[in-house]
């Protein structure tokens, strides 16, 4: 197995790291060549994926490092625009992986698709019609998708739903269960449903409205945890035990204020969001369900949760809706999302969900540790600072100097950083 603890990895330039990560085993020759250039998508092709292209929108690609996800290691692909967030990640997975590393596990994966009833004269005997047609349905689903079906997936059962809307208007929905294997199948799940729709309208006497996949895929869960001993936590002046308590105790307040929640679940989307886009996969569905799953109980809450065990151990866990696809849509289409597939390397889209998780959980411990100890903001400004370099106009070979600068300053202003330009080096 490749280690994915590389020390000195973010010292390297860009060139340098790529050429580290094809010396130890991590980019191919033809990756790394790839990369080299950018790894952005085809303006040529961009024009033919969406409408009225006009280029090519770019964002950094990174990798965090020291990884252990179920005694695996990974390098993970992360496509953002915000500093310090690869490095946050990869700071705190170091401190898991010292702990014995993440465990994730999967609920399986059923996807949802709706069909919405109007117009039922009789909602008991339409779902008793739908319920004894059940077969006839998912067979119905499954003839267009024989392909789908030989590889394992394919249409599964039905549920009959019903819906009372704001105004009292009763309605019926017919969810269509589907196993769409590697791919998120949102295409697939969207020709089943209108497929059926017909033969839906037939049996309940109804109209059919809607047809559509369902993004709320509770029945796609992925989960993480780790458990870390508290003198893995002890950070500058503060000891282990105090790091932990000031972690529960964030948690706790995440639990229980929204103010704090929609924060503390922007930061783990930090980390979730970026492996997402890196992987090509659709980041505005997966955002979508993971807020509804983080309301299930009826009130938006944390989706991580942060406890002291009986032997004074900070556990730690993560739940979420994780539909991510591994082939299908437009994944395979862009250079950086092959090369991020190539970089994971996982065997099935479930693998993938539960590495996301995981990525999910460190952004979040990254932030709470540096939240409950120094603050967010020593570590931000550096990174800023170089941000503010890039704005001024710095070329990459100034960047460092003038960001070092800036910090040095305590003043890190546009401005300044033009004078520092503008000055003696
Ligand atoms: C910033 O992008 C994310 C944080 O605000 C998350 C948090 O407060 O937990 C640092």
């Amino acid at each position: 197995m490749v280690s994915s603890r590389i020390p000195g990895l973010h010292r390297l330039d860009r060139l340098e790291r790529l050429g580290r990560l094809h010396d130890v085993g991590w980019l191919s020759e033809a990756e790394v060549e790839s990369l080299a250039h950018g790894g952005a998508l085809d303006a040529a092709l961009a024009d033919k994926i969406i409408e009225n292209a006009l280029g090519v929108y770019g964002l950094p690609l990174g990798v965090a490092t020291n990884f252990r996800v179920n005694a695996r290691d990974y390098l993970i692909p992360m496509a953002i625009e915000e500093p310090s967030v690869v490095a946050s990640a990869s700071h705190a997975a170091r401190v898991v992986r010292l702990a014995g590393g993440f465990a994730a596990s999967s609920t399986g994966r059923l996807m949802v698709g709706q069909v919405q009833l109007l117009d039922v004269p009789d909602a008991e005997a339409a779902e008793h019609a739908l319920r004894q047609h059940a077969e006839e349905l998912i067979g119905l689903a499954n003839s267009l998708h024989p392909a789908m079906v030989r590889r394992g997936g394919g249409a599964r059962g039905i549920e009959v739903h019903h819906v009372l809307a704001d105004d009292g208007e009763a309605m019926l929905v017919l969810h269509l269960l589907v196993d769409t294997r590697d791919a998120m199948g949102a295409n697939t799940i969207n020709t089943m449903v209108e497929t059926i729709a017909p033969a839906a309208e037939n049996l309940s006497g109804g109209r059919a409205c809607l047809r559509i996949l369902s993004n709320y895929t509770d029945n796609c869960l992925a989960r993480a945890s780790c458990t870390i001993g508290p003198d893995l936590l002890a950070t500058g002046d503060y000891d282990g035990p105090e790091v932990r308590d000031g972690i529960v105790a964030a948690g706790r307040l995440a639990e229980a204020d929204l103010h704090r929640a929609v924060t503390h679940n922007k930061g783990v989307m930090n980390g979730i969001d970026a492996v997402l886009i890196a992987t090509g996969n659709d980041w505005r569905a997966i955002e979508a369900a993971a807020h509804a799953y983080a309301s299930r109980s009826g009130r938006y809450r944390s989706m991580t949760t942060w406890r002291k065990d009986k032997g004074g151990n900070l556990v730690g866990t993560l739940e979420l809706p994780m539909p991510v696809g591994l082939v299908g849509g437009s994944i395979g289409l862009n250079p950086g999302t092959r090369v991020a597939h190539a970089l994971l390397d996982v065997a099935s889209a479930e693998e993938l969900a539960q590495v996301v998780v995981a990525v999910g959980l460190a952004q979040n411990l990254a932030a709470l540790k540096a939240l409950v100890t120094h603050g967010i903001q020593r570590g931000h400004m550096a990174l800023q600072a170089r941000s503010v370099a890039l704005m001024a106009g710095a070329s990459p070979d100034e960047v460092d100097r003038v960001a070092e600068q800036l910090v040095k300053s305590g003043d890190i202003a546009l401005a300044r950083a033009r004078d520092l330009l503008a000055g003696p080096a």
